[in-house]
């Protein structure tokens, strides 16, 4: 039997895998806090105790005492700032931050040709612009910094004690040299920090190390169990469903989203805003349009309106297209195709026949189109896009995949567990560190629970390039202060 942790954005997911299925799954939900505009933080003692909760409740199921290897996976771009005592300095920023915007511009200028090196253009929610913003915002906690970790590393470090992180965690810094496979020293220099303040990496596949007494004892596990690696959540979740090899596709919906392709060479695209990434697997490379608003314009409709999504989807399958609004979905800016922290979201074309169902087909409309936005920046730059397997919570809904896929004019794959995502990779990635599961078995399609292929919806003819120019339009006054 193997875990699967992975810590999320709205939670932590832990997993068990025993070679063949998926034997259980436990989640423990997760905040995050805005404390001030731009600021997205969690506590990383909050991950730690969802990790406790989800590993509680796993306990119970049959298999959990024969856990041989756990493999770890989490949201990616982050900063968990610690200081020379281990101590957590501060909360953790998170991917969606977006407070470095200064930095992020200072950074495409301090460094020509880092869009290549590192695989994209500095955009404000990577981690070595944050480690600038920090050094400027909050000088006395940067220079306490000893390590800056990511948020499954820091587990890692709460598991085994050590300071280790993988390539496809450190790719998402743009502080790795992604054809190197190793630190960038300039890029780090960039941030005030060295090659000491960062974690010795290796491959996704390999050995963290043993599970320490204290981890296991409070987790319930065997002191000892090995502890691997595994990947940022996005390679995480391609190793789940089998998205490997050269070409083969994945669209996550989750709070992000990526239309994440595979790949065997690092061929950076940084005019795009592509993501030319190293994958979690050894010699391993992606190519991601990667949007920060994936499925969570779903999520907040529901919120703001006192719904139940699921009630809501419902309303949604029987929207007036009269009535139907535009929906901008950049709740928190947006990377591909934009690179623009500053976007906002929006809904034009309200009228009194808009009900709630009419704003979730506007909001479901909005995420078809970041997609085909994503999709067409990858296809500009050369990249075919076969039909993609889909994972994450979004995926969940027939009326999403069938958008999607009515929108970018492509069969959409649902995995039987669709949405269990990037911690059914980090079981994988133990199997593997532990030389029980060969990286080419890793490449195993996944059982396809349901296939929706296009239809003809004429209306986003219409719709697709008003979308496209709201947002050219609303551009400039959304940057205003
Ligand atoms: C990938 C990305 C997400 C985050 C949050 O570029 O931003 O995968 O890791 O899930």
């Amino acid at each position: 039997m193997y875990l699967g942790l992975d810590i999320g954005t709205s939670a932590v997911k832990a997993l068990l895998w025993d070679g063949q299925a998926v034997c259980g799954t436990a989640s423990a939900p997760l905040q995050v806090a805005t404390p001030s505009p731009g600021a997205s933080e969690q506590d990383p003692e909050d991950w730690w105790r969802a990790v406790c909760a989800a590993c509680t409740e796993l306990r119970t199921r049959p298999g959990w005492d024969g856990v041989k290897a756990i493999g770890l996976s989490g949201q990616m771009h982050g900063a968990v700032c610690l200081g020379a005592d281990g101590a957590v300095l501060r909360p953790a920023m998170l991917w969606n931050d977006n407070r470095a915007e200064a930095e992020s511009t200072a950074m495409t200028a301090a460094l020509p040709g880092i869009g290549a090196r590192g695989g994209v253009p500095p955009m404000p929610g990577f981690t070595a612009p944050k480690l600038a913003w920090l050094a400027r915002a909050e000088p006395e906690t940067h220079r306490a910094t000893a390590m800056v970790l990511q948020a499954k590393d820091w587990l890692g470090y709460r598991l085994h004690g050590g300071f280790l992180s993988e390539m496809s965690e450190a790719a998402g810094t743009l502080w790795l040299d992604q054809a190197a496979r190793d630190w960038d020293e300039a890029a780090l220099a960039f941030s005030g920090l060295s090659r000491a303040q960062v974690p010795t990496l290796a491959e996704g596949t390999e050995l963290a190390g043993p599970l320490t007494r204290a981890a296991a004892d409070t987790l319930g596990l065997r002191p000892g169990v090995p502890v691997v690696r595994g990947g940022g959540d996005a390679m995480a979740g391609a190793v789940g469903v089998g998205v490997v090899r050269p070409g083969q596709a994945m669209v996550s919906l989750g709070t992000s989203g990526q239309f994440l392709l595979a790949s065997d060479r690092h061929a950076p695209n940084p005019e795009r805003l592509l993501h030319s990434f190293a994958h979690c697997l050894p010699g391993g490379y992606i190519q991601m349009a990667a949007m920060l608003n994936g499925a969570a314009p779903m999520a907040w409709l529901a919120r703001a309106l006192g719904q139940e999504l699921p009630a809501l989807l419902a309303l949604a399958e029987t929207a007036d297209p009269v009535h139907t609004p535009l929906f901008l979905p950049y709740l928190t800016g947006e990377r591909t195709p934009h690179g623009d922290p500053s976007a906002r979201a929006g809904f034009q074309g309200l009228s009194h026949g808009t009900g709630p169902g009419e704003m979730m087909r506007a909001v479901i409309d909005a995420i078809a189109y970041s997609f085909v936005d994503a999709q067409s920046a990858l296809r500009e730059a050369g990249l075919d896009t076969p039909s993609p397997i889909v994972i994450g919570g979004g995926a969940r809904s027939d009326l999403v995949l069938q958008t999607l896929a009515n929108v970018l004019g492509i069969p959409m794959q649902r995995p039987a567990g669709a949405d269990q995502g990037p911690a059914l990779g980090a079981a994988k990635l133990a199997a593997v560190g532990i030389g029980d599961l060969s990286v080419e078995e890793l490449a195993a399609p996944p059982e396809i629970g349901a296939v929706f292929a296009p239809r003809q919806e004429g209306r986003h003819a219409e719709r697709l390039p008003r979308y496209r120019a709201l947002y050219a339009q609303l551009k400039e006054v959304c940057a205003r202060p």
